[in-house]
């Protein structure tokens, strides 16, 4: 549950209603007491997406994926679960508690920042004094005012920051722990960064929580170097230049993202500046998120070299569960030997756009990149195309986009399928009720009160499960004691208790399934699973005293003449 305590998403979720967030979004149909839609998350004719407005739950039949109202922001909005309570609490007006534990840490952020902050301005003014530094921005290329814009510095030759003598120890430890210093295995500390160009690494928010070194010279190795990943600086989810590009670039229409933290820079200083870098890492799904959540136009921009088609596929692959009618993405693969820096200086900002307006737009790049991985010139190559197309489109929402882009694929490689496309077209989960394996009693009490909570209230004696072990049995219990001491938990909100736990799939799976009861008749059935558990405990323990019959205790003697007497 992260650092936020459990009784304030209680009372998010209960202030919240899930039909509203989910309406808000998509458009939803009411049908008897819940509301059905076309599922936003796998493709469908016809609508098996259910919101349960009782339960404040949804489910999907179809796909099987369920959840509450923050699990569907959190999938539909690319967002983390954090940002996703923050978020709803501010719209309800609440204000986020934060535990001690939350607090420490925030204040341990807090002094990492400033410590990296004074750093970089500590570097910047190295830079203004060193003549080789300065020289080799210029012979970049590089004015002033964009070194500055990008907070440019100089780590000078040695180890100044383990000389400066002004650091007391926890400043020092700071340091190590945000990869400034490295310990060598004698235990002995050096300056990460020595005689280099540095890059600082900001936040969305302009803080500072690493850096890029590039070297002055060829002869110097590694060619970049990075501050590790550290407890403030997560590469995944940064993206160099973010912060200039959400400062500077007004309007801010569309992102370009490209590969060196050199080209991000030049391109700002020739005009175009919004473009992004991701850190000598992968391109990873946070990264996407946090791009649309400012555009809804992202440029991929790779080497036209095999390694950079290889990217651009990878990206590709990335994005494909998060576009929809509103977001559009591009690939511009650059001509071999050129980089964003070398280009734009060539051709200047006009020129570059021009190549930006005519990139390779998503569903050319898709059909692209497909033909060029399989020979489609004979029969076999066409349908094993085409199936490929088909399931990577499984994974797009539903949108017109879509369905054209499935048209497309058709008329290429769909021929010899035409007669029968109506088959073929992506057929998600026709749910086969194949073999289900039964459940246990205490997996079909779980799910029963999950499913229907005020049944907690049914229940007087809980007492007898402390005693029990059979599997789940710790479940049930803990989740009669939740309902019981807050009988407005819904499904959905009770199974935030669970988030991130190991069983947390396993009672999704519970509140979904089909028990065949009604609201009339769960009551009788769940106090009759309920029974059976006691029987079977019965059972056991009587068998289990009396297999050891002669050698009971005096209390152990009183039990099992009670058992026996049930
Ligand atoms: P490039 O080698 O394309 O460098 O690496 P560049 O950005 O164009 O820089 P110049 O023009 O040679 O000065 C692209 C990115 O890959 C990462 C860095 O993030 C760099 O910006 N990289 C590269 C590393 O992390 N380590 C390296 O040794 C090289
Ligand atoms: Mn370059």
């Amino acid at each position: 549950m992260g650092h936020i305590p459990a009784n304030f998403i209680d009372q998010l979720l209960a202030q919240i209603d899930i039909v509203e967030i989910i309406g808000n979004r998509i458009s939803l149909r009411k049908a008897g007491s819940s509301y059905i839609a076309l599922c936003p998350f796998h493709h469908e004719k016809t609508p098996s997406f259910h919101v349960n407005p009782v339960r404040q739950f949804y489910h999907c039949f179809g796909c099987k994926v369920a959840g509450n109202a923050i699990n569907f922001i959190m999938a539909y909005d690319n967002l983390s679960f954090v940002e996703v309570v923050e978020e709803l609490a501010k719209n309800q007006g609440l204000a986020l508690p934060k535990t001690k534990q939350a607090v420490e840490k925030n204040q341990q952020w807090q002094q990492a920042y400033e410590l990296l902050a004074q750093v970089a301005r500590y570097y910047q003014r190295q830079l203004k004094r060193s003549n080789i530094a300065i020289d080799y921005l210029k012979s970049r290329g590089l004015n002033g005012e964009f070194a500055q814009r990008f907070g440019l510095g100089y780590a000078p030759a040695g180890n100044v920051l383990l000389n400066y003598k002004h650091y007391h120890s926890e400043q020092r430890d700071l340091l190590v722990q945000t990869g400034m210093l490295v310990q060598k295995e004698q235990g002995e500390l050096y300056d990460r960064f020595r005689h280099r160009i540095m890059f600082p690494i900001y936040n969305r928010k302009g803080q500072v929580l690493g850096f890029g070194g590039r070297v002055l010279s060829s002869e110097q190795q590694p060619k970049y170097l990075n501050s590790p990943e550290t407890m403030i600086f997560h590469k995944g989810q940064e993206l160099y230049g973010y912060y200039q590009v959400r400062k500077y670039a007004r309007p801010l229409e569309q992102i370009l993202v490209v590969e060196g933290y050199l080209d991000v820079i030049a391109l700002a200083q020739f005009g175009i500046d919004y473009a992004v870098a991701t850190l000598g890492t992968a391109l990873t799904k946070e990264h996407i998120g946090q791009l649309f959540r400012a555009v809804n136009r992202v440029i991929f921009c790779f080497d036209g070299d095999t390694a950079g088609q290889q990217a651009g596929w990878k990206a590709l692959q990335l994005v494909l569960a998060s576009l929809n009618d509103y977001r559009e993405v591009k690939f511009l693969l650059l001509p071999e030997g050129e980089d964003p820096d070398s280009l734009v200086r060539k051709e200047q900002k006009q020129g570059f756009e021009q190549r930006i307006q005519h990139a390779t737009v998503f569903s050319d790049f898709l059909l692209q990149q497909l033909s060029q991985q399989v020979n489609d010139s004979h029969l076999e190559g066409q349908s094993q195309l085409f199936n490929k197309a088909l399931s990577l489109l499984q994974r797009l929402p539903n949108s017109v986009f879509r369905d054209k882009l499935l048209e497309k694929i058709e008329k290429k490689w769909g021929g010899i399928y035409h007669q029968q496309t109506v088959v073929t077209k992506p057929k998600i989960a026709a749910t086969k009720a194949t073999s289900v394996k039964p459940l246990s009693v205490v997996a079909r009490a779980i799910g029963l009160l999950l499913q229907y909570p005020h049944m907690a209230l049914l229940v007087k004696d809980t007492a007898f499960l402390v005693e029990i072990k059979i599997a789940g049995v710790a479940i049930l219990a803990k989740l009669l004691d939740l309902l019981q001491s807050d009988p407005n938990l819904t499904t959905g909100s009770v199974l935030e208790y669970w988030r991130n736990h190991e069983q947390e799939k396993y009672l999704y799976k519970l509140a979904c399934w089909n028990f065949e009861v009604t609201e009339q008749t769960c009551q009788s059935e769940f106090l009759a699973t309920l029974d059976k558990i006691k029987q079977q405990w019965v059972q056991h323990r009587q068998d289990e005293l009396l297999n050891r019959a002669s050698s009971l205790s005096d209390a152990e003697k009183k039990e099992l003449q009670y058992l026996l007497s049930q």
